[in-house]
């Protein structure tokens, strides 16, 4: 991937999904008359268009689409072209029944929704290549179609497959990974309960079983299915790229997803895409969007990345769908265009009238644009047109925040000390701590070279490679700060438990490893000492066994009692600090001050409210300020504002829910080394 894979577009990409053929003729006419009213620049059509692309098979009809292409192109709206795989016709299903899913229980899914199509499925993989080839061949060099939009969503609704065709790839994929049942046995520990194979044939998928599945072969699924979804993308851009040129992406949803190893992922596309939604029942959730966003731009290893979908105003598939207040969807957006997108798009254009997301917001909504959703869809598409030199600046981050999919995969498995220790959770936590005193953040795998962060943070480092051990216990010889949370560098890749104790591969960056778990029943806190400050903790406890570390916090009451909770340890020319225990973002605030002290690290003086992140372009800063609260804020800054354009000669003020994005002198501050 390079940064001038980037769609060619002049300035910053503003627009949505775009589904008309869900409308009549007349109404796409509309439809080009508002989107050059809001600015829109780019529209990502043919997601959902396979049907009526090849009504029946082998026979395409391209009509309504080069029209389409032509209507766009004239009003100067450039087009990301998708293929259609992930909602092949009902006429494929009926000619191919053995296409469809099969889920772990042996159910198999039906028609009538979308995504249910067997990944290992012969006659789908013949038929998405075909599909890509000829759209490639007929707009490969067509003037509107700016980039590819491959699929959509890789990895929902549906991901697994067990049917008796994915079954017979899962072993050649393990033959291939393992050449003997020697080696697969010894991964899989097949000793236990007596599971050893002495014939591929027998080796099973983990589907429907009594009691808890082998684990180890379990995360080897995990594998499995990711790189299954994979070779589907792969083929449909080989395809693509024999007859065209222009940049391939495929939307990811960055930490929503479950079934994608995003680092691998984004080495397979030319720019690097998200969608992400609001989780209603979270109050903050414009948190869980700055790390959404952040994991994404960290995908993109820093490049410029696109927003593919976001929403205007509610979604509808959760419980309570929760519409944005005004002033929210430009704050939303602001925040991934401070955190790196290039792009600002949505689902969907104009609402549907029909089907399952109709009660989905939109760019037009149903109430049409004399409406305040359509009044902000407009003054968005403004101020990102105000916004243009932005484009192509990056991000720095002095702190990485260790994020590995295997580990999420292996650790939320069954059968562990603890159900209440998530990885989600504690990335969170621990992600929140650093929002709130705006540090910004780069995301990282544990075998990345880390030697450019001050800081490395591990909220959630359950399964931990001897050779990430090593590069974390260098990276701290080195001079960095190691800040690692409990029930991390517990089990190597094939979920085995470390030898030498728990946390064995970092006992010499932490100076300890931990003797026994000691977790809490359901809803009990207790209390860790520290520097004389009482926090409250809850669900985990342990027994750490010191081998150098220093002793910061202890366990003041609970199954711990008496024994260390929080450490420090001076490895080399660094410190490797330890939390053995679960501490809320705010209980964290105590231990960070030292962390960030031992790293070098000042964090924001400003409101708490008040999200600050900055940009770097070839000659300036852009700061991006967004008011998360109700109350007017202040910043202390010098530049130009250039959404109104005035002249700031120290203090931004800022009013409750605004946003502003300041042009300054550029600052040391981010991505210096140490
Ligand atoms: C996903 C899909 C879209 C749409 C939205 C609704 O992101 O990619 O097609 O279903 O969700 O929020």
């Amino acid at each position: 991937m390079t940064a001038d894979a980037f769609p060619a577009l002049s300035g910053l990409a503003y627009g949505g999904d775009y589904n008309p053929e869900q409308w009549p003729r007349e109404v796409w006419d509309e439809d080009v008359r508002l989107m050059q009213e809001a600015g829109v620049n780019l529209v990502s059509v043919g997601i959902f268009s396979w049907a009526l692309l090849e009504p029946k098979e082998g026979l395409f009809e391209f009509g309504w689409l080069d029209e389409l292409l032509e209507l766009l192109h004239a009003n100067g709206i450039a087009v990301d072209l998708g293929t259609p795989s992930v909602s092949p016709p009902a006429w494929f299903f009926h000619q191919y029944p053995e296409s469809r899913v099969t889920l772990s229980d042996g159910t198999v899914m039906g028609f009538g929704s979308r995504g249910m199509a067997s990944h290992a499925s012969t006659e789908y993989r013949a038929a998405i290549e075909r599909m890509a080839a000829e759209l490639a061949q007929r707009y490969g060099t067509h003037p509107a179609v700016v980039m590819w939009h491959v699929h959509n969503e890789y990895g929902v609704p549906v991901a697994e497959d067990f049917g008796p065709r994915a079954v017979a790839s899962w072993r050649r994929w393990l033959q291939q990974r393992y050449e003997t049942l020697e080696a697969l046995n010894a991964a899989w520990g097949t000793a236990f309960w007596g599971q050893c194979y002495d014939d591929w044939e027998h080796v099973v998928a983990p589907a429907a079983t009594p009691t808890t599945v082998n684990p180890a072969m379990k995360l080897d699924w995990a594998r499995f299915t990711d790189e299954q979804l994979r070779e589907c993308f792969r083929l449909e851009c080989e395809a693509i790229r024999a007859h065209a040129t222009q940049p391939i992406t495929t939307n990811f949803m960055a930490h929503q997803s479950w079934n994608t190893d995003l680092w691998k992922w984004g080495r397979e596309v030319d720019v690097v895409s998200d969608d992400h939604y609001l989780w209603c029942a979270d109050e903050e959730a414009h948190i869980a969007l700055a790390l959404s966003a952040d994991l994404t731009r960290s995908v993109a290893r820093g490049n410029p990345w696109m927003l593919l979908e976001h929403s205007t105003s509610a979604v509808n598939w959760q419980g309570r769908n929760v519409a944005k207040r005004p002033g929210e969807m430009r704050r939303n957006a602001m925040t991934h265009l401070g955190r790196g997108a290039d792009a600002i798009m949505f689902f969907q254009w104009r609402a549907s009238r029909s089907g399952a997301e109709k009660f989905h917001s939109a760019m037009v909504p149903h109430a049409g644009p004399q409406s305040r959703v359509f009044r902000e869809v407009v003054q968005l598409g403004a101020h990102l047109k105000a916004l243009e030199e932005i484009k192509g600046s990056r991000v720095m981050a002095d702190v990485a925040v260790l994020y590995d999919w295997e580990s999420l995969w292996a650790q939320d498995l069954e059968w562990r000390p603890s159900d209440d220790l998530q990885f989600r959770e504690r990335m969170r936590a621990y992600y929140e701590r650093l929002w709130c005193d705006d540090v910004t953040v780069d995301f990282a795998h544990p075998e990345d070279d880390l030697s450019r962060y001050r800081l490395v943070v591990a909220p959630a480092s359950y399964l931990l490679t001897k050779a990430a051990g090593e590069n974390l216990t260098s990276y701290v010889a080195g001079g960095g700060t190691l800040l690692v949370s409990c029930f991390s560098g517990i089990v190597d890749e094939h979920d085995r438990v470390h030898e030498g104790g728990f946390g064995a591969p970092l006992r010499d960056a932490l100076g300890l490893t931990v003797e026994e778990f000691l977790p809490l029943r359901e809803g009990a806190t207790m209390s860790v000492e520290l520097d004389g400050e009482r926090l409250s903790a809850d669900v985990w406890a342990e027994h750490i066994a010191l081998c150098g570390a220093q002793v910061r916090g202890t366990f003041a009451d609970g199954p711990g009692a008496g024994l260390p909770a929080i450490t420090r340890h001076t490895h080399g020319d660094g410190q490797g600090w330890y939390v053995g225990t679960r501490l809320s973002s705010a209980e964290l605030s105590a231990v960070m001050s030292g962390v960030y002290a031992d790293a070098g690290i000042a964090p924001a003086a400003h409101h708490e409210a008040l999200e600050v992140v900055t940009r770097r372009g070839d000659s300036h800063d852009f700061v991006i300020v967004v008011n998360h609260g109700d109350a007017d804020a202040e910043l202390t800054i010098i530049g130009t504002d250039l959404l109104t354009g005035s002249r700031i000669d120290g203090t931004l003020e800022l009013a409750g829910g605004d946003v502003a994005v300041v042009r300054t002198a550029q600052s040391r501050q981010g991505g210096d080394h140490r």
